[in-house]
């Protein structure tokens, strides 16, 4: 009976049956058009970005064109340009003017970083300086003299360090870095690469701290391409997300999801002490007091050892360039007297101009970074030792001599306090 229903109700309701299969193949049909032309448009912009962001065989070719001509030369040129054991590998530039790329050489494994031509170079003062490409490599001229080089050097450093009592060790450092191949001679190609490389922040702070176990080391260059150690892990905390549900996410929920994504307690407190023990490094070393003026996760890395690697150093400047800058610089409030992410002075409204100190020393800003990372998870037992002691360190201000003498008890006591509770834990 209910059979015999049915094939009535089929009888009945052909055309209704038809409509319905040509709306559903409609349907269907839309649907996938709709995802072809999606995935074909991500895909455009996947394409289009990778190739405005990832130009590092472009730059490559321009270097090696220089280092043929002979314009340029250093340790990794023939190794790059010639013998192509130095591999670029995967691209990780996110803006084009900066390319980043994994490297392998021979059995090292390191990072390449090369500056584009047609962009913009880190430089205070101007801040973002455009690198004028036919200047670049133009200097030390032809017929410069090892001791005029030398000279070039010394008084390059001082306008970027200040006054120092040991600039010469330092003018030094810098020529055995420049002398790529160790024969004991600075050629004037050899020269004119270290020139170039001497402009970037990060390679002067890799030459200066480079016995430190915090710095990654610069392996080697050509012109002002060089190859550095690679971290491991690029970033203190988080995780990266496309940059769509970015916009989306609450910054609160946000930071609480990066601090679900960290090692063990003992192991932060263990990195944690890295950066501190970086913080130190810069802190009025050997030549001269540095400044960092990007205190953000993304700047420090570790490996796997829980170790603290830098991975950008391109905004820690020297405090003598930051003043220099600072000081010319016309402002109608605080807020227009700031460098990189968080270097901060103060408007002197009656001048109409920035004042040279900064308003906070890095121990604080290295602090806040660590708040939450240290404080979540934290054994109970020093919780509240560790919150206060985090929040007078935060609460640093100035570069007085007042300031130095508190700096180094507050550094010393966190790391104290850090070391006392992971040196007999297996994890740290
Ligand atoms: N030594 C290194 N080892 C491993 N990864 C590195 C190293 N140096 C840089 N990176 C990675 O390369 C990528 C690009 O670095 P880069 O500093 O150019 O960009 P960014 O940090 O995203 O932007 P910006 O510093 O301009 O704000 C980052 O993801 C960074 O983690
Ligand atoms: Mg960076």
């Amino acid at each position: 009976m209910a059979k015999g229903l049915i094939s009535w109700a089929w009888l009945k309701k052909p055309y209704y049956i038809q409509a319905r299969i040509s709306y559903l193949r409609v349907k269907y049909l839309f649907f996938t058009w709709l995802a072809v032309f999606v995935g074909s448009w991500v895909v455009y912009v996947q394409y289009s970005s990778y190739m405005e962001l990832c130009r590092g065989h472009q730059c490559k070719s321009t270097i090696c064109d220089k280092y043929r001509k002979g314009v340029i030369d250093g340790s990794a040129c023939s190794s790059l340009c010639e013998k192509d054991t130095l591999y670029l590998g995967k691209c990780l530039s996110t803006k084009p003017n900066n390319q980043v790329y994994t490297g392998s050489w021979g059995d090292l494994e390191g990072v390449v970083k090369c500056q584009m031509g047609d962009v913009l170079h880190y430089e205070l003062g101007a801040e973002m300086e455009p690198r004028k490409e036919a200047a670049l490599f133009d200097k030390p001229t032809k017929g410069t003299s090892v001791e005029k080089f030398k000279e070039m050097v010394f008084s390059h450093l001082k306008a970027k360090v200040g006054e120092q009592a040991n600039l010469l060790d330092l003018a030094s450092l810098v020529l055995s870095v420049a002398d790529g191949n160790k024969d004991g001679h600075i050629s004037l190609p050899e020269a004119k690469s270290a020139w170039a490389l001497l402009q970037l922040n990060e390679v002067l702070l890799m030459i200066i701290l480079q016995d430190k176990e915090h710095t990654p080391k610069l392996l080697g260059f050509c012109g002002d391409l060089y190859v550095t150690e690679k971290v491991q892990y690029t970033s203190l905390y988080g995780m990266s997300l496309p940059w769509l549900l970015e916009l989306w996410i609450p910054s609160g929920l946000r930071r609480s999801m990066d601090q679900w994504f960290t090692p063990s307690w003992p192991r932060k407190a263990k990195i944690s002490i890295g950066l501190l023990e970086f913080v130190e490094d810069v802190f009025h070393g050997t030549f001269g007091n540095f400044l960092m003026c990007d205190v953000s996760a993304a700047n420090f890395g570790y490996n796997d050892k829980h170790d603290l690697k830098m991975v950008d150093m391109r905004r820690i400047v020297p405090e003598a360039s930051l003043r220099e800058a600072m000081r010319d610089r016309r402002c109608g409030e605080d807020g227009d007297c700031v460098f990189g992410a968080d270097c901060r002075t103060s408007c002197d409204l009656t001048k109409r101009r920035c004042t040279p100190e900064v308003v906070q020393p890095n121990l604080a800003k290295a602090c806040l970074a660590l708040k939450d990372y240290l404080l979540r998870g934290a054994p109970s037992e020093i919780r509240e030792e560790l919150e206060k002691q985090l929040y007078s360190c935060m609460a640093l201000k100035g570069t007085s001599d007042q300031m130095e003498m508190e700096h180094s008890l507050i550094l010393n006591n966190l790391k104290t306090l850090l070391w006392k509770k992971i040196s007999y834990t297996k994890d740290s």
